[in-house]
């Protein structure tokens, strides 16, 4: 699958405020109890070529500074617009802060048809990578518009139009550049997957979007089909598959570094291009209508390797997706039913519509027997994560606090929010079953946390990690640099991780 990369050209350059010209210029300010304060020079600039407009602005528009607020105003014929956009308190900056403000400055211009654009944000104590960073994946992904479904590209401004951008007094630096660049299109293939419906991205679909990844970026790709995963005994993963028309796709994507690895790690992300319910059908619109946003593990996936394709970095990754559809037929599971794992556990199935941990159990599995140093999966698993969490933050399940603080670092400085949750085993009990080894689905309440425990029965020793994002994945309203549709969770944090 292709992305849709926004146009938008992003570069750097040290031209004074008073030399800059195009369409819109962008100046950040800080809060401060007097007021915004205006980025050096800024002031100046008014009394002398604007005559006051900005003071003026601010004035009328009881402009503070506060964080993500914006004023605009026309101001001459070099520079035609100015958009003042808040920052914040001075001491507060953080790379949210400037991602949160390059986006809606952003916005902003679009809205005001401004092609050309030049942002000038104070420093603050951040550093100029972390500025770059910061603003360049913020920039391309609030530029990002998915378009392929709709008959007419024109349709409702629906295109971003700014097509240069300028970062004023931001030191080039390639690498960091490069980076937010691909862990931005890594975000957007993410989003992309997410957003296409069931009767797009099918198990095969996300077979075909690993081999491009593959093709383009020389990786190994193995995919097994039925009878493959039945040889491995993946029971669990199949008993889910067997209702669906279409078949089941277990992907294994490997990026192998030049040298020798400095550490081998695997990321497993659930993919379920439709999860029905099964027999417990889901039933009312506000949840079975989301559905195809199942897969959002499995775009996360994807989208990382396609990041950490594009970088190279010296660690050995494994990317797994066990990808199938929760369907219903003459062959689906029944309540009751018992499968049989690959590792040979056996579980009864109480609840048809508990399938991610049924795909992930296998993929888990598959994944230990690869002998990474550590495992990642994430996966849209349960709607109490929802209830627990919102949809802004995911919940972190772990037994290793090594990799618990890998990750909280890797979330932070991508900017995307997690929340260790613990693993409390006495939960565990409502996973007890009289006929099998143990039951799919435990009681409804802490179900995210019997949902975990239920996972870690298939590591054996690997440090292993579970990212419960079924909050995370979607929003249904624009927030900084998000758009309504997929999000693209777990890309940047898991880019951070690797690179780290
Ligand atoms: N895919 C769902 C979880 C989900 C719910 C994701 C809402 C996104 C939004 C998962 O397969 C599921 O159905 N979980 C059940 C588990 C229950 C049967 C124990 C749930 O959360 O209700
Ligand atoms: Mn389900
Ligand atoms: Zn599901």
């Amino acid at each position: 699958m292709h992305i849709q990369a926004p146009i938008l050209q992003i570069q750097v350059a040290d031209t004074p405020l008073a030399t800059w010209s195009g369409d819109c210029l962008v100046l950040g300010c800080f809060q401060t109890e007097d007021g915004a304060v205006l980025p050096a020079g800024a002031a100046e600039l008014d009394s002398d070529d604007w005559r006051g407009a900005i003071a003026d602005l601010i004035e009328e528009m009881s402009f503070k500074g506060a964080l993500e607020a914006t004023a605009a105003t026309r101001v001459g014929a070099a520079t035609k617009k100015v958009v003042l956009v808040g920052l914040g308190k001075d001491e507060e900056l953080t790379k949210d802060n400037l991602r949160r403000a390059t986006a809606a400055s952003l916005r902003i211009a679009n809205r005001i048809k401004a092609k050309t654009v030049a942002i000038a944000f104070p420093a603050g104590g951040l550093s100029n990578r972390d500025r770059l960073q910061a603003m360049t994946e913020s920039a391309l992904l609030v530029a990002h518009r998915d378009i392929r479904f709709k008959s007419s590209s024109n349709e409702n401004g629906s295109r971003f139009g700014v097509e240069t951008l300028t970062f004023l007094g931001v030191d080039a630096d390639e690498a960091i550049s490069q980076q937010a660049r691909e862990t931005a299109y890594g975000t957007m293939l993410a989003r992309e997957l997410v957003a296409a419906p069931a009767n797009v991205v099918t198990p095969i679909e996300l077979a075909n979007t690993a081999r491009e990844i593959a093709d383009e970026y020389d990786l190994e790709l193995e995919v097994l089909g039925w009878t493959d995963c039945e040889a491995l005994g993946m029971g669990a993963y199949l008993g889910v598959a067997q209702a669906s028309d279409l078949p089941p796709q277990f992907i294994h994507l490997t990026y192998k570094p030049a040298g020798t690895p400095k550490r081998k790690l695997a990321i497993v992300g659930k993919g379920l291009t439709f999860d029905s319910g099964g027999l417990n059908i889901k039933t009312g619109m506000a949840s079975i209508g989301m559905m195809k946003t199942d897969m959002g593990g499995s775009a996360a996936t994807l989208g990382a390797a396609r990041a950490i394709a594009a970088l190279k970095p010296d660690t050995e990754v494994h990317f797994i997706v066990a990808a199938t559809e929760n369907m219903i037929s003459g062959r689906a599971l029944h309540p009751g039913d018992i499968l049989t794992a690959s590792n040979n556990k056996t579980i009864e199935i109480n609840n048809t519509d508990a399938e991610g941990r049924l795909t992930l159990a296998d993929a888990l599995v598959f994944a230990e027997k690869l002998e990474v140093d550590a495992i990642v999966d994430l996966a849209t698993l349960t709607g109490a994560i929802m209830i627990a969490l919102g949809n802004r933050i995911s919940g972190l399940f772990t037994p290793d606090e090594t990799l618990a603080a890998e990750l909280k670092v890797a979330s932070e400085r991508a900017g995307e929010q997690i929340w260790q949750m613990p693993m409390e085993e006495s939960y565990a009990d409502s996973l007890k079953s009289v006929v099998a080894d143990m039951k799919n689905t435990g009681a409804r309440n802490g179900g995210s946390i019997s949902a975990a425990l239920f996972l870690k029965r298939f590591v054996e020793k690997t440090p292993w990690a579970h990212l419960d994002i079924a909050g995370t994945v979607w929003t249904d309203k624009d927030f900084s640099y998000n758009n309504q549709g997929g999000t693209g969770y777990g890309v940047r944090t898991l880019v951070e991780w690797v690179l780290a």
